[in-house]
């Protein structure tokens, strides 16, 4: 039988009642119950499925995975089995998923996503679905989450395929210099956005220097784990006071999130829920963990939920 969660911690997203704040990032939780031999879906708020792209893909080379000092480096390539068979297979799963689950979608061009979004709407067990935009626009070469005006573009086509689905758009950290992630977040929400996920993985690369070979097949990939907390805070510090909070736009903080504390910190930072990634393959129990101690806060705080302490960071005067 499932574990009640405490009622405190329950939020809405975009509308969509999630009975936790603590949400199993896209790409680190399967396509959707694949956890669940080794925890208890019913303790998250939701799972955000690997993201699917319009035709099957295997993927980079091995190593494709590496460790980090504190993280790790992917270039997974986006391997996956393309919209039709997750339709055929998957599709099917959801209603007997424990928990919500939200679509995600990659491609290279507008068109791709418009075509794997037509297909998801049509799933009702897919309240939401989350657009990755760190993937290169094949018409431009660079990275739809690092230029508003593609971006723009973008989430306007993949609003348009959407009449039930919540639009979720996940940026990249990338856009730290101009245009700003804040800026960046804006021509998001102005395009349609319903949440925003913030943030995926940090550009990076490795070096074997005994064998002076980088260490994945790809060259580079992007960094995720303990390393990118800080960083992926002040982004949802700086889009929640500059953009999101006034538009009343939701924030998924995401990035190194393995303990209550570091969920705890996205949320007085501004962010409504919080994904867990890189710290599930070490523990995939961390988010009861989560749940639990983020229970304890609230008690420590007063707070009735866990609501109350979104963006309730104290700044100094
Ligand atoms: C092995 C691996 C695969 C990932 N695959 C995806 C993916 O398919 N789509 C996506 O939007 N993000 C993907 N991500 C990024 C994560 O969802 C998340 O944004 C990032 O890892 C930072 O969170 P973390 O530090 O908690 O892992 C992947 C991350 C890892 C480590």
């Amino acid at each position: 039988m499932a574990r009640p969660i405490d009622p405190r911690l329950s939020i809405e997203l975009a509308g969509i009642p999630l009975r936790s704040p603590v949400i199993l990032a896209a790409g680190t939780a399967g396509y959707s119950d694949e956890l669940a031999d080794v925890m208890d879906l019913s303790q998250v708020g939701a799972v955000v499925c690997k993201s699917i792209t319009r035709e099957p893909r295997v993927g980079n080379e091995t190593w494709r995975v590496w460790p980090a000092k504190a993280g790790m480096l992917n270039a997974i390539g986006l391997a996956n089995p393309g919209i039709d068979k997750f339709m055929s297979d998957v599709a099917p799963r959801l209603k007997n998923t424990p928990t919500t689950v939200f679509g995600s979608i990659a491609g290279t061009s507008i068109d791709d996503y418009a075509h794997v979004a037509r297909h998801m709407e049509t799933i009702p067990e897919l309240p939401a679905i989350e657009i990755n935009v760190s993937c290169p626009n094949v018409h431009g070469g660079t990275e739809f989450g690092a230029d508003a005006g593609a971006l723009r573009e973008l989430v306007s086509a993949v609003r348009a395929e959407l009449t039930s689905s919540k639009l979720i758009v996940k940026l990249s950290p990338i856009a730290v210099g101009q245009p700003t992630l804040a800026d960046i977040a804006r021509a998001a929400i102005e395009a349609g956005a319903d949440a925003l996920t913030i943030a995926n993985t940090v550009p990076a690369m490795q070096i074997d220097v005994r064998t002076r070979r980088p260490v994945l097949s790809n060259v580079t990939g992007g960094l995720s784990g303990p390393a990118v907390h800080p960083i992926a805070v002040k982004l949802v510090h700086d889009v929640y006071r500059k953009v999101a909070q006034e538009a009343g736009v939701p924030i998924i903080g995401l990035g190194g999130v393995s303990a209550w504390d570091d969920a705890a910190e996205f949320i007085l930072a501004g962010a409504t829920a919080v994904g867990v990634g890189t710290a599930l393959f070490a523990d995939p129990r961390a988010p009861l963990r989560i749940n639990r101690d983020l229970s304890r806060w609230l008690n420590t705080h007063r707070v009735q939920v866990v609501k109350d302490l979104v963006g309730q960071v104290i700044l100094p005067a």
